[in-house]
């Protein structure tokens, strides 16, 4: 089993965006809210006229697959990665974009002077950072007076913990999902962002998963970073114990917490 911010890990699992668009494909398929996170979360920035965007551990940049036209003139926006597996992918969807750059970029070390942007975005990977602290300090240092950090994660009561009690019973050595011990998550976030933002709201999206097939959930499972390294078989009878949850109707019903903190810098 590996750690969620192991970093040898992490680069492994996101060299290329193989594994996080079957995660991708399996929420925006099974999850009941239709209107969808990244609407609801794009609908959260501020984004003015002329604005400066960063936004740190864009993975496959999807957001802006379907957002790009909706910014409004002048927008300067740099997306980036540490991966640069990724950051090729992203490149390729905006080369006709001159006011789209798109760097390699681990948020602990950004290489931008103090006060550059109006908006810095971290969605869903600052509990992937060594170093959270030194990434919060980071945002912080080239972020402009009144500027605004957006910090999508998990809460501890979604998915996850499902998973996490799921495998305790199937073996209760398995605690591969327990979520409590991630570094930064809706229960979590508030007390890391303290340390460097006085003015910090969280924000929760409401939605749930819902199922028929546990063969497509253990598949889920299997593209995650904490059980990339695990052989298959040791998890014989693993799809037919999520399948004891099963309703009448032959549903598989999983909740989810995720949600997004937004710090203003003062
Ligand atoms: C779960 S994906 C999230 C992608 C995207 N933000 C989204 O919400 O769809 C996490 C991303 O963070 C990147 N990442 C992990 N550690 C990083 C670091 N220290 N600095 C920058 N990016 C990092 C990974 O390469 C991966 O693409």
């Amino acid at each position: 089993m590996s750690e969620m911010n192991n970093k040898d890990d992490v680069i492994i699992q996101y060299k290329n965006d193989s594994k996080f668009k079957k995660r991708q494909n399996f929420h925006d398929k099974y999850s009941i809210n239709k209107y969808g996170f990244r609407n609801w979360m794009f609908d959260k920035y501020k984004i003015f006229d002329g604005c400066k965007i960063l936004e740190l551990g864009c993975g496959n940049g999807i957001m802006w697959d379907e957002k790009y036209k909706e910014l409004p003139q002048n927008v300067e926006l740099v997306i980036s990665d540490f991966s640069e597996g990724m950051c090729n992918i992203v490149k390729q969807k905006h080369l006709e974009h001159n006011n789209v750059q798109v760097e390699q970029i681990d948020i602990q070390k950004i290489p931008y002077k103090d006060e550059t942007f109006d908006i810095v975005i971290a969605n869903h990977m600052l509990y992937h950072v060594s170093d959270v602290d030194k990434a919060i300090e980071e945002v912080h240092r080239v972020l402009k007076n009144n500027g605004i950090f957006y910090a999508s994660t998990l809460g501890t009561n979604g998915f996850q913990k499902y998973l996490n009690q799921k495998f305790e019973e199937f073996n209760s050595n398995m605690n591969y999902f327990n979520i409590e011990n991630w570094s930064f998550t809706l229960k979590n976030g508030k007390e890391v962002l303290e340390k460097k933002f006085n003015n910090i709201q969280m924000d929760e999206y409401k939605d749930s998963i819902e199922i028929s097939d546990e063969n497509v959930l253990v598949e889920w499972i299997f593209t995650s970073v904490v059980m990339q390294n695990l052989d298959k078989n040791q998890f014989k009878g693993l799809a037919q114990h999520f399948a004891k949850d099963k309703d009448e109707k032959g549903i598989i019903h999983i909740p989810k917490q995720i949600g997004c903190f937004i710090a203003i810098k003062d």
